[in-house]
C-alpha cells in the first residue's frame, strides 16, 4: 500500500459496472485512499443523471472504506489539483482502449507534467464489458445480471421498461 497517497479514478459511468468496481476494488488495496470522480459530461447522452450514478457508485463501494465518490465539472487536471493529487487510475480492457487512453494520458499530464496515469487490467472476466453495450442489452430486454451489480440491474431495467412503455404506447396511437 503507498501510504498517504491519494488516487482519482474518473469516469461517467453510465452505467457503474461489475469492471469498474473490479478497477476500484484493485486501486483500494494499492493506495490510501481513491476518490471517484463522476463527470457529467453534457456531449455524452447518459441514460442516468449525475446523482443516480453517484448514488449506484456509492452503493456498489459501500464495504471499501478507503473509497469515496464525487462529481466533478471541468478539466479534470484542475480537480486533481485541487485535491492536491497527481495519479490517475484508468482500467484497461482491450487494445482497443489503448489509442483513447494513451492520448488522454498523455493530454493530462501536458496540461500538469506532475500527473501519472496509471493503468490497471480487469479480471480477464470483464474484458469484454462495456457500459455502452449493456445499455443496448439491457433497453433491447437481455440479460445484463452477469455484467452489473444487483443495484445497477434493477435500476436499468427499470428505465429500460418506462422506455420500452413509451415506445409500445406511442406506437399504439399509429
Ligand atoms: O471513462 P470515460 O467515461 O470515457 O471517462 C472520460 C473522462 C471523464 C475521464 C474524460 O472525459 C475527462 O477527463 N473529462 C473531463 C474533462 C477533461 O479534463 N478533458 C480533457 C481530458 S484529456
Amino acid at each position: 500500500m503507498n501510504k498517504g497517497i491519494l488516487a482519482v479514478y474518473p469516469g461517467s459511468f453510465d452505467p457503474p459496472t461489475n469492471g469498474h468496481l473490479d478497477i476500484v476494488f484493485r486501486a483500494s488495496c494499492l493506495f490510501s485512499k481513491i476518490i471517484v470522480a463522476i463527470t457529467e459530461n453534457a456531449s455524452k447522452n447518459h441514460i442516468f443523471s449525475l446523482n443516480k450514478r453517484i448514488d449506484l457508485f456509492q452503493k456498489i463501494t459501500k464495504n471499501l472504506k478507503n473509497v469515496e465518490v464525487i462529481s466533478f465539472s471541468g478539466l479534470l487536471v484542475n480537480y486533481l489539483e485541487k485535491i492536491n493529487s497527481f495519479i490517475l487510475i484508468r482500467g484497461l480492457r482491450a487494445l482497443s482502449d489503448f489509442e483513447y487512453e494513451f492520448q488522454m494520458a498523455l493530454m493530462n499530464r501536458k496540461l500538469n507534467k506532475k500527473i501519472e496515469t496509471i493503468f490497471l487490467m480487469t479480471d480477464q472476466a470483464y474484458t469484454f464489458i462495456s457500459s455502452n453495450m449493456i445499455k443496448e442489452i439491457a433497453m433491447l430486454g437481455g440479460n445484463i445480471a452477469d455484467f452489473v451489480p444487483d443495484c445497477v440491474e434493477k435500476e436499468l431495467k427499470k428505465v429500460c421498461y418506462c422506455d420500452l412503455s413509451k415506445k409500445i404506447i406511442q406506437s399504439s396511437k399509429y
